[in-house]
């Protein structure tokens, strides 16, 4: 690889340092790449020229989704500039991104097109209306029975965006904000597998979860208002992760072939390198449910990051010479 190989970046000062990004700095220098920070609220032209474009700006696409104007004026700038340079190899395309702003979009590809064995992405229906009645409608001809996760329609750009509910019965469906997305509450025994992707590349990370919600519940139990990093977080254990001594032995360990077929099929749909994909294992059936999809997400445990993202643009770039 010829030292000119140009590797320009935007990704925030906290991120990189989450990241020991200067770890990456090492990587590229010795593999031959030279690493350059982007600033993307100037003009791009004079910052070029760049083979590949790598940033983490999710915030400011979920911001220019919903109308900022200085955040559209950057994305736009950015879209334009990669028009006019096809052949900077962008990680990951903006288009391709911008779905997974939106939970009903992403969950809608899955349900349509994921298609794979034992794998399904759980029943969810979009909520805008404040008409309740409405809504239990809608709920019911979806076959969305209780409990169910209510989620904020938008996924990225700030805390509100992590904030849900678990709702059990009607008089908690005043408390879904709107616009949500409802999806159907999968028992699971507790566990969350956080898979992390770098391309043809994969980790799995297991961590708590909610424990199992039955009939009774939905009588006796109130809303739970609870944000993913409260529930999800390594180490921690919220009292709505605690099993029963009955339900221990329901635990089963995920199996790897199954993974890599999800790996595979969610990075060809959404045409990603960097994505995550939240999974959990249906009590009972033992099917793979896909909760959740996410835009280049925290690699800090991610045993060898940038090695393996590095291997990945160089496989890329000999493609992208090839075409
Ligand atoms: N359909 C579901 N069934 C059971 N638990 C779920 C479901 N969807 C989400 N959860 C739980 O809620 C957490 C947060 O949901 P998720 O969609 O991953 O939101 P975030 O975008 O904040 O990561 C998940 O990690 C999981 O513990
Ligand atoms: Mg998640």
């Amino acid at each position: 690889m010829c030292d000119k190989y140009v590797i320009g970046y935007s990704i925030s000062e906290k991120k990189r340092q989450k990241f020991n990004w200067n770890d990456f700095c090492s990587v590229c220098e010795s593999e031959g790449f030279l690493l350059k920070m982007i600033d993307i609220n100037s003009d791009l032209e004079p910052q070029g020229p760049f083979h590949v474009f790598i940033y983490k700006m999710a915030d400011k696409l979920a911001l220019a989704e919903y109308g900022d104007q200085n955040a559209k004026a950057i994305i736009s700038k950015m879209k334009e500039y990669f028009c006019r340079h096809p052949e900077i190899i962008v990680i990951d395309p903006l288009d391709n991104i911008r779905i997974l702003i939106n939970r009903y979009k992403s969950y809608e590809i899955l349900q349509k097109q994921l298609k794979l064995k034992d794998v399904f992405t759980p029943r969810f229906v979009e909520i805008t209306s404040n008409n309740n009645l409405k809504n239990r409608t809608l709920l019911r001809m979806t076959g969305i029975k209780f409990p169910f996760l209510c989620k904020p329609l938008v996924a990225q750009g700030s805390n509100d965006a992590h904030k849900m509910m678990v709702i059990f019965n009607e008089q908690g469906l005043k408390d879904c904000p709107r616009p949500c997305v409802a999806q159907e509450f999968i028992n699971h025994n507790a566990v969350l597998h956080k898979i992390y992707i770098v391309g043809e590349n994969f980790h799995v990370f297991e961590r708590p979860s909610f424990k199992n919600f039955y009939e009774k519940d939905c009588t006796a139990l109130n809303t739970i208002f609870f944000s993913s990093h409260d529930i999800c977080k390594s180490g921690t254990k919220s009292k709505w992760s605690i099993l029963t001594e009955e339900n221990i032995p329901l635990t089963v360990k995920p199996k790897r072939e199954i993974l890599e077929k999800i790996v595979k099929r969610v990075t060809e749909l959404f045409g990603l390198l960097l994505v995550g994909v939240d999974v959990v294992i249906e009590n009972h059936t033992g099917k793979y449910a896909i909760i959740d999809v996410n835009m280049f997400p925290g690699y800090d445990s991610y045993p060898n990051f940038f090695e393996q993202l590095i291997s990945c643009i160089k496989k890329l770039s000999i493609k992208h010479k090839d075409l």
